[in-house]
Parts: C-alpha cells; structure tokens; sequence
C-alpha cells in the first residue's frame, strides 16, 4: 500500500517512516520540500502526481510558546490541514491526523477520553482543535490521533533538554502539571497497529501508560541514565511560559501503548551521545 507522510522529516516522522517501510508499506516521505501544507495547489498536485491510498499528516507547528503570537500556527494546523482533508475527500484517501491533549484544558480528574469536551487554553491546542475539526467536517475515513509529551531520537525534547542540562548546579522541574510521556517509536508502531487491524474510523488515545509530572518525569531520565542531579519541584507560577499548559493532561490509552519507563529505558539504551 503506498502510504504519504507529511512532516516525514520532524521527529515524529523520522521514527514512523522506516518502520512503516519494514511492514511493507510503499512510503512517500513528504516534507516542505515536496510541498508547503500550506498552499492548496502545490499540496493537490503533489497528491495527483503520487496518488497514495492512505494520508499520515504528521507535519504541524509545534512551537506552542511561539504559536500564541504567530499567525502560522493557524495556518499550517488549521488550513494546512484543511487542506488535506479536502483533497482527501474528494480522492476518497483516508486521512491519519495526529493531534494533541492540548486540545483540553485539564480540568478532569479522571483520565480523558475521546469523548471528552475539548476546550484548549492556548493556541496551539486551538489550531490543532481546529485541524481535528477540518478533517471531520471533510472527510469520512479518518483517524483522529491524540497524543502527548513525544520525545523521540530525532527531535527537541524534554529527554535531551534534562540531559543536556544534567551538569547544572541545581535544577528546578515544573510538579504540577501531569500527563503521559510517549516515545514516538510506541506511538508509530500502535498507528501501524490501528491501520493494519482496520480499527473503526474516528478518534483515539495513543500515549505512554501511566502518568508522571515533568518533575517525575526528569527524575527518571537521570535515574536511568545513572546521573547525580540536584532536582528540585516547582510550581508553574515559578516558571511562567507565555503559553498556558493544562494541569491534567492523562489520557486513556486503552492499553495501545506500555509502561512510559519501559519505553524511556528503550529510548536511553538506543542513545547516540
Ligand atoms: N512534540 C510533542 O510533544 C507533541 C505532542 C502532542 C502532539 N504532537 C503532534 O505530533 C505531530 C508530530 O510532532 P513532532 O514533534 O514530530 O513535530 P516536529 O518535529 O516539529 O515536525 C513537524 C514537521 O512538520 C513540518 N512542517 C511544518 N510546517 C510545515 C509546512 N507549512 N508545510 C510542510 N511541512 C511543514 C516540519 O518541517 P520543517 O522541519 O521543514 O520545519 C517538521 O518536519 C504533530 O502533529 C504535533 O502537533 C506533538
């Protein structure tokens, strides 16, 4: 089956596109140099010209300190994707879009689901709300994917941040707001699974299991890497951000991804220093 990745090149992509290629899948790895999202016709013709019968629609702007001033957050999240999914429909492709728990604003105390109201405290998790709208407004094959806290081998993320600052005096780690840590190796390998069980279309939970805080989190990156640090907990007052995060970002994966520890102990052990 020829399956087109956008956003092949991001960090989410790097880990998804080989191993869609090893369960035999016929991968077009898209990234701005094929087509800016965008733009509808250059997005329309690329899809023409190389006619896939699946869309996984991974590129995004994914700064969400940055998106709450930037007029591109909406146009590649929203319209970008608007834009897929209209061509999508017309060419009868179903369309994997993947989202956000930022979509919520964390006020539950039980873990979400994806019937739950969406209410989004900034912009980014406004502009992918907004994409997830788009796709459902236009097409009927769709999966919709929400997932969180990603960190993978080839991107910025929280992991490689603590690491990198592991030689610090002391080090101060937000403990109040939590969620679920989801290596985007387990993430790409449960869509796999979501696409070859031919599960219904609609929305759906892919994150780590289990649950920490950031603080949890950077404690057991240094645990498993075996680094002595003086981390201490703060508060989210004590470390303002322009954009809002929610307090409760859990969602219930119903078991499609493992253990967050597990996967962060893979993730260490494969790590090129
Ligand atoms: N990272 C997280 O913690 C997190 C959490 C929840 C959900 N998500 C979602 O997961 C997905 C993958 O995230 P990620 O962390 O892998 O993102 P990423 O590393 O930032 O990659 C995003 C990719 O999108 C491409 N892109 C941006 N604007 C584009 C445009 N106008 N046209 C074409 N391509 C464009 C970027 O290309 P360039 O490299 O050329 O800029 C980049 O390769 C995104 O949908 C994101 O919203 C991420």
């Amino acid at each position: 089956m020829k399956v087109l990745v956008t956003g092949a090149r991001g960090m989410l992509g790097n880990d998804l596109c080989p191993l869609l290629d090893d369960c035999g899948y016929d991968v077009i790895e898209c990234g701005r140099n094929e087509f800016d999202i965008t733009d509808y016709s250059a997005v329309k013709c690329y899809i023409e010209k190389t006619n896939p019968e699946l869309i996984i629609h991974c590129a995004a702007y994914t700064n969400v300190d940055k998106a709450e001033e930037d007029p591109l957050n909406e146009a590649v999240n929203a319209n970008g994707t608007e834009n897929l999914a209209k061509i999508c429909a017309e060419r009868n492709i179903p369309l994997v879009y993947i989202s956000t728990d930022y979509v919520f604003d964390g006020t539950k105390e039980t873990p979400y689901t994806p019937e739950d109201t969406t209410n989004p405290l900034n912009a980014y998790g406004l502009s992918k709300l907004h994409g997830e709208e788009a796709v459902q407004k236009h097409c009927k094959k769709y999966y919709i994917i929400r997932t969180s806290w990603l960190y993978g081998h080839h991107g910025k993320n929280f992991v490689e941040t603590m690491i990198s600052l592991a030689d610090k005096p002391s080090l101060k780690v937000v403990n109040d707001q939590t969620g679920c840590p989801t290596w985007t190796v387990d993430l790409s390998n449960a869509i796999i699974d979501l696409i070859e069980k031919e599960e219904p279309y609609g929305i759906y939970h892919i994150c780590g299991g289990g649950h920490t805080t950031w603080y949890g989190f950077a404690n057991e990156i240094f645990k498993q890497c075996g680094l002595q640090v003086n981390l201490n907990p703060c508060t989210t007052d004590e470390f303002p951000r322009p954009a809002k995060r929610p307090k409760y970002s859990i969602m219930d994966n119903q078991g499609r991804c493992r253990d967050w520890k597990q996967a962060l102990n893979d993730y260490i052990e494969l790590r090129v220093e």
